[in-house]
């Protein structure tokens, strides 16, 4: 404090305040470098499957994405193969390293079972290689078959207004709409969301709304993750947190913190309206970013955290079964 304001009195203010800028230029540089040594380092991005985390992200994304197969709307017989391949190979180098005892891996191998059983019914429809491979694979591991719920629209809303553990176990990422959202019900929604706490209670989320079909077909178009279900939605929203709100270095990451919270409360609003939600990453690449804020009109100073397709839910629908591994496994006690 000392030395700044001697500095302040010996220079003069603007090169003061000049010097002051390539500080903190430096300084957030070295943040960021801090940042990204350790994603480059522990994430799966860069040194693939070199630990039993990497693979297990790697066969949770894989045999998630054969459970979104299997609960289409209109599901498409033959899909995923290359997908399927690939799965039998992390699970095979996962038992070489780690054995086969991890629930994750487990699942994993109830789902090929799954695949492979609802493929038996259309024999012609997987390469011969695959058809092959699953059932080797299958031979060393002879578990059940996983099952995707089956669900009706009633069972789906039963809990809405149960105590709070009823209602968070019944929500779940709806891949199937049928008819529209009313404007006024995901207005209140919205304000419920708003009950979502944040930064020094700054409030830096805002909510895109796209009605267009046209629009939501352009902006799903640059998304990730929304094939086979997205052209159903009715709405698509947005999620982004404006950066002005954000102070220092140190809070480079709260705004994606900010922007996780405001969402799930989001979902749980939607969810507790009646209002059928599926998350959507927006893990994009900076042309598909730039893209989606010429679409929007989002402006520079706003980050994009997450898109939610939302409409009606239909009368019958399948959900992705997506377990949650046993509490025991995220505890640390210290
Ligand atoms: C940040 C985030 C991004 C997601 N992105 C997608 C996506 O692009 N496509 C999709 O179908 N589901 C997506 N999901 C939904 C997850 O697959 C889902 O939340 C998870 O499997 C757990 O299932 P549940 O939501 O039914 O409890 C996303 C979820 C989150 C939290």
């Amino acid at each position: 404090m000392f030395i700044k304001s001697l500095l302040k009195k010996v220079l003069s203010y603007k090169l003061f305040y000049f010097l002051q800028k390539i500080n903190f230029i430096r300084i957030t540089y070295k943040a960021f470098k801090y940042d990204a040594k350790r994603y480059l380092k522990h994430s799966n991005a860069f040194f693939p499957f070199n630990t039993k985390g990497k693979l297990l992200g790697q066969i949770i994304a894989e045999y998630h994405a054969i459970e979104k197969g299997i609960c289409m709307p209109e599901r498409r017989i033959g899909f995923g193969q290359k997908l399927m391949s690939n799965l039998i190979d992390h699970c095979l180098l996962f038992v070489q390293n780690y054995g086969t005892n991890d629930e994750n891996f487990i699942h994993a191998v109830k789902v090929i079972a799954e695949y492979d059983l609802l493929h038996k019914a259309y024999p012609d429809k997987l390469d011969s290689t695959l058809e092959k491979k699953i059932e080797k694979f299958l031979s060393n591991f002879p578990y059940d078959a996983s099952s995707q719920l089956q669900m009706t629209r009633e069972e789906y809303l039963k809990y809405n207004n149960a105590p709070f553990d009823k209602f968070s176990q019944s929500r779940h990422s709806l891949r199937n709409f049928s008819g529209n959202v009313d404007e006024n019900i995901l207005f209140q929604a919205i304000q419920l969301a708003q009950t979502a706490p944040s930064s020094c209670n700054r409030q830096p989320s805002r909510v895109y709304i796209i009605n267009e079909k046209e629009k939501i077909a352009q902006a799903l178009a640059l998304q990730n993750g929304n094939r086979g279900f997205g052209h159903l939605a009715d709405k698509l929203l947005i999620i982004t947190e404006d950066l002005n709100y954000f102070l220092s270095i140190s809070e480079r990451n709260e705004a994606y913190i900010n922007g996780g919270m405001f969402s799930l409360n989001l979902l749980y609003a939607l969810h507790f309206y009646g209002i059928g939600a599926c998350p959507l990453n927006w893990c994009a690449e900076q042309e598909n970013d730039m893209g989606l804020r010429k679409l929007c009109s989002i402006p520079e100073n706003e980050i994009v955290i997450l898109l939610i397709a939302i409409g009606g839910i239909p009368e019958k629908f399948m959900l992705a079964s997506s377990p949650r591994v046993h509490t025991h496994t995220i505890i640390k006690k210290i």
